[in-house]
């Protein structure tokens, strides 16, 4: 059986990875598709093309898991293509994600006939989004252990100027305090 692992992804976090590789366990094949809105492109940090070689270098570990992209309905996208595309999965970190995944589920089973399948990240990744690793990030903070290193290197990268910065804070920090 194979499976969508459909997302925004700007970008992957572990959490995002927790699902993937538990689901890469269970399924022949899972496809991870980005979503990409051409109306709606200033909204990511991260552009289509960003996104997908962080996916890449990312999910290279991952035998059975390759990298897409997609616009327009998710449900069109399933059924576009002749392979067997199979279920979708979608992660839940919390209750409070349940509400909202239990609408987009059925909405898409009513529109596409499709299955959703729900993967539970595993607790130490519940507090963990891409938008709250994008705030920590615009600042300069330690986001290291909540993304893949893809991630981080390609945050550090976008906020190049201000991690630059609150490293030689911190690195004045260290030399004062020296005896
Ligand atoms: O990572 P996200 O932002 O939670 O992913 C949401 C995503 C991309 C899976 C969802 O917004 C989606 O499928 N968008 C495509 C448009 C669509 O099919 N919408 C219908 C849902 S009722």
């Amino acid at each position: 059986m194979n499976a969508v692992f459909p997302g925004s992804f700007d970008p992957i976090t572990s959490g995002h990875m927790d699902v993937l590789t538990r689901a890469s366990r269970i399924f022949d094949h899972v496809t991870v598709t980005v979503m990409h809105n051409a109306r709606k492109q200033g909204r990511h940090l991260f552009t289509l093309d960003e996104r997908l070689e962080i996916l890449e270098s990312a999910t290279g570990h991952l035998e059975n898991v390759s990298v897409d992209s997609f616009d327009g309905l998710l449900v069109d996208y399933m059924s576009r293509s002749s392979q067997d595309k199979g279920i979708i999965i979608r992660g839940l970190r919390a209750v409070s994600d349940y509400e909202y995944e239990l609408q987009i589920a059925h909405l898409n089973r009513q529109i596409g006939d499709t299955e959703t399948v729900f993967i539970m990240a595993a607790t130490r990744w519940s507090f963990v989004s891409s938008s709250m690793v994008r705030e920590i990030a615009s600042y300069g903070g330690d986001i290291s252990e909540m993304v893949p290193h893809a991630s981080a290197q390609a945050l550090r990268h976008k906020h190049a100027d201000i991690y630059a910065e609150r490293d030689m804070q911190q690195r004045a920090q260290r030399e004062s305090r020296l005896p």
